[in-house]
């Protein structure tokens, strides 16, 4: 178990200052109000590009899905997480083995996540971005990366290709983190980067996972991403990756996992920079308790995981169902509950009327 953060300013999560020839990273003073942070989770965007999204979103409510393609680049990864097998792999297939633009014309959805493995080591990446977004009309682009091969020319390579945000993975605010990952001084990295992207208008992201063992961390992330400009994105523990149950959050932990997140709806009032839905949030217990209901919408319809290999699975977890060319939308809800990730739960809440107006208010809000 970790030692809980003590946390008495916000500022004190200022990371150390850059290296002389980088620009000054932006210093957020914690009682400098709400931020606007929504405004900025977006590129700014024309009033014509605004509309081709709303256009995009509804024409893809009306055929039933994909919104969300999750497209593994590389199975290929250089950390060693005690929770995911990827760098177990030796072989993988890469973009180029396939037409991956073919494939997402197909499935055509609002928003693509370059994920992997680790999708950094694919050194193809900002020519990827640059097609798929050139042959798809309005397409939403992330990638989600353990950060440690990033730099800050990489990033702006794949910003100044149009990727739309950079999702970096963090779960702990020090060392754990690089313990985590078996990767040395990767938080140090990370807090260093991050403020320098943000500062160049790159919209950054960190995706935390909730587990037994970083409760404490939690909330503290919020604030530290808020201190760098950053904004972060919760997820759920899952032990269906590679059967590792020691991270679940187990009864004894219930209570306090109650208390954060309650502290985190507050603090996504207050803050401005906290990505996940309330509605998200308020299922996390029910997750660890195994009490929501065995009922996924979102797996092979809303949300689909697309191989190296050019396949297509329902979700990151299930097995393949087909190559991309014989694509066909799960028609009935999965009766499985084994994840709680931000990309099930998320894509469910966006079919909410709730998440929706708020979504749409956003991309009105987004600069033009
Ligand atoms: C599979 S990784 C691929 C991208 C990249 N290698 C990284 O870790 O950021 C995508 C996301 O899944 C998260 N993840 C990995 N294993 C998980 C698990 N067992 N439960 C929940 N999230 C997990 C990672 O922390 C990361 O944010
Ligand atoms: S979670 Fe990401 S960083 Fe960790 S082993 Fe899996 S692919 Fe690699
Ligand atoms: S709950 Fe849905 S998205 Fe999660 S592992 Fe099961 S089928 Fe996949």
């Amino acid at each position: 178990m970790s030692e809980q953060i003590q946390i008495a300013s916000t500022s004190e999560l200022v990371p150390p200052a850059p290296a002389p020839l980088a620009p000054a990273p932006p210093v957020l003073q914690p009682d400098a109000g709400y931020l606007g942070y929504d405004r900025a989770l977006l590129r700014p965007m024309s009033l014509a590009t605004k509309l081709r999204a709303l256009l995009k979103y509804l024409w893809v409510r009306l055929k039933g899905g994909p919104m969300t393609v999750n497209m593994e680049v590389t199975y290929l990864c250089n950390a060693t997480c005690d929770f995911c097998d990827y760098w177990k792999v030796k072989r993988s297939g890469k973009l180029g083995d396939y037409d991956y633009v073919a494939a997402l014309r197909k499935l055509n959805p609002l928003s693509v996540t370059l994920t992997g493995g680790e999708p950094t080591i694919n050194k193809q990446l900002p020519e990827a971005v640059r097609r798929i977004k050139e042959s798809l009309g309005f397409v939403y682009i992330g990638m989600v990366t353990h950060g440690s091969l990033l730099t800050e020319e990489k990033a702006m390579a794949l910003w100044d290709a149009g990727l739309d945000h950079i999702s970096i993975s963090l779960n702990y605010i020090g060392r754990e983190h690089d313990e985590e990952r078996g990767i040395e001084g990767l938080y140090e990295h990370i807090s260093t980067l991050v403020p320098r992207l943000t500062a160049r208008g790159i919209n950054v992201v960190f995706n935390t996972v909730i587990m037994r063992e970083n409760l404490d961390h939690v909330v503290p992330i919020a604030h530290l991403a808020r201190t760098m400009g950053a904004k972060v994105s919760y997820s759920c523990y899952s032990d269906f990756k590679n059967g590792n149950e020691t991270h679940l959050v187990d009864p004894a932990h219930a209570e306090r996992l109650e208390s954060v997140i309650e502290d985190l709806i507050y603090q996504k009032s207050r803050l401005g920079n906290i990505v996940s839905s309330s509605w998200y949030l308020r299922r996390v217990p029910a997750y660890f308790q195994d009490s929501l209901p065995r009922s996924c919408t979102a797996a092979g319809k809303w949300l689909v995981q697309l191989t190296p290999d050019g396949d297509i699975k329902p979700c990151a977890e299930l097995p393949v169902q087909s190559g991309y060319a014989n694509f066909k939308k799960v028609s009935r809800k999965i009766d499985c509950n084994r994840c709680w990730y931000s990309c099930r739960g998320e894509t469910e809440s966006s079919l909410k009327i709730g998440r929706l107006l708020e979504g749409l208010e956003r991309v009105w809000k987004a600069g033009v």
